[in-house]
């Protein structure tokens, strides 16, 4: 359930009517729910119950700091990828001690900056990666916390550019060798291994990669033992799918009961990842219709958000649910027509042949479950702005980032010498 409901015919977010936001902001923008975001929150902790876990939310999918502030005030870790992600995570008051740090090209000074601020752990991907974070603890005079993070080599049956956990993936180290570089970091002064990590994928609608995966590791964890490595915590990611339309995807409690038959003897601290699960439905895109064209074989909405500013259909032919700010009226007139943004491009559509209640120019629209992987992923293409994000809490709402105007980039760039008028 979210908190984006027809109120007496028109859209509300939360106690809010999504029209107000329109006449105060301008289209397009962005409007993620507090009461969403602390529900799924909620939910997925609740669905670990009586483990021993720290949720760990994917900052890669929403890192707007207010929304980072309300989780960690719930009490939530992060997940980050890179020293960007870091320094947002500190800034939005996430302690250290719940910080998470994954990837596979972490430089020098990002694992620098993660070491200094004294954060949970580095998930290692790499061989090359291990001596580096040895190196850098060695030069502060630190010992690193390190999970390795393992590739268990298992489909998660997802969509193919958001599968992380086949041995083609070039995500973590080969579950097969991960004694070897146990015992490699044995070796190494300024490592201490803390734990066994793992990410298998994204948008996952089955429980059975997840499955498949969890046996694995169990088994690493206690061969491990038998060897004397002590394995104290497990990493087991994010992955878990969220409805984009009316397809079932797994409950975040069977989820839970899962991990507690797999893996809940193990005597480990166990960290998740979730980043969609937490933040896609509290999400929408708010745009407004510019024109309607008749195509030669096809009608088109075209709108005033394009690809720049959500990705995921083009991308990934992700299918996002689009509906009006204005109620249809039941059994009121229809049409089916392509909604498309300005962008030149044909990728550049958000839903092919879409029934849909008859729009006019003006009309605006929300494309739903887009608070994750929206607007991180947004770009300036064809010139366009960097779109406002709003976030609603009760009857409040706020702009939680500012449009950023095409006069903000043009101040970015500079003339050559040799271009400059005499
Ligand atoms: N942990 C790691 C190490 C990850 O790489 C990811 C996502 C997550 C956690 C969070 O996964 P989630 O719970 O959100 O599925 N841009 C794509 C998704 C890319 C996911 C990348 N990694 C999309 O829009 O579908």
């Amino acid at each position: 359930m979210d908190h984006f409901q027809y109120r007496n015919g028109t859209l509300w977010a939360e106690d809010v009517a999504l029209s107000t936001i329109v006449e105060a902001v301008g289209t397009p923008f962005y409007c993620y729910s507090t009461a969403t975001l602390t529900r799924h929150y909620n939910v997925f902790t609740e669905a670990l119950a009586g483990l021993p876990a720290l949720v760990c939310y994917s900052v890669k999918a929403n890192s707007n700091l207010a929304v980072i502030k309300t989780l960690a005030g719930l009490g939530a870790g992060v997940d980050v990828v890179s020293g960007g992600e870091l320094m947002r995570a500190m800034r939005a008051g996430v302690p250290a001690d719940r910080i998470v740090f994954s990837g596979v090209g972490k430089t020098a000074p990002e694992i620098s900056a993660a070491l200094e601020a004294g954060i949970l752990q580095i998930n290692i991907e790499s061989e090359p990666e291990l001596a580096l974070v040895n190196d850098v603890a060695a030069r502060l005079g630190l010992t690193a916390p390190i999970a390795i993070r393992i590739n268990p080599d298992i489909d998660a049956d997802t969509h193919d550019k958001i599968s992380t956990g086949r041995s083609e993936d070039k995500f973590g180290i080969e579950w097969t060798r991960v004694h070897e570089v146990v015992t490699r970091s044995a070796g190494l002064d300024h490592i201490q291994v803390v734990g066994l990590a793992m990410h298998i994928g994204s948008q996952l609608t089955s429980l059975d990669p997840f499955r498949d995966a969890f046996q694995r590791l169990s088994g690493l964890v206690t061969d491990l033992r038998t060897r004397g490595v002590e394995i104290q915590r497990l990493d087991l990611g994010g992955g878990l799918g969220i409805p984009y339309d009316d397809s079932a995807v797994p409950e975040p409690a069977a989820y839970g009961q899962l991990v507690r038959e797999m893996l809940g003897d193990l005597d480990c601290r166990l960290l998740f990842e979730p980043g969609r699960l937490i933040v896609g439905n509290a999400g929408i895109l708010v745009t407004k219709v510019v024109y309607l064209k008749e195509g030669a074989t096809r009608n088109f909405v075209i709108v005033d958000a394009a690809m720049n500013d959500l990705l995921r259909p083009s991308l990934y032919d992700a299918r996002h649910e689009i509906v009006p700010l204005v109620e249809p009226p039941p059994g009121g007139p229809e049409m089916a027509a392509d909604v498309v943004g300005p962008v030149c491009e044909t990728g550049d559509t958000f839903a092919t042949e879409l029934t849909m209640a008859q729009l006019e120019a003006g009309d605006a629209l929300a494309i739903r479950s887009a608070g994750a992987y929206g607007a991180v992923m947004a770009s300036s293409y064809n010139s366009r702005a960097l779109v406002p994000e709003v976030m609603v809490n009760g009857e409040d709402f706020a702009v939680i980032r500012r449009r950023i105007t095409t006069q903000d980039y043009l101040d970015y760039e500079d003339m050559p010498d040799w271009l400059e008028e005499e």
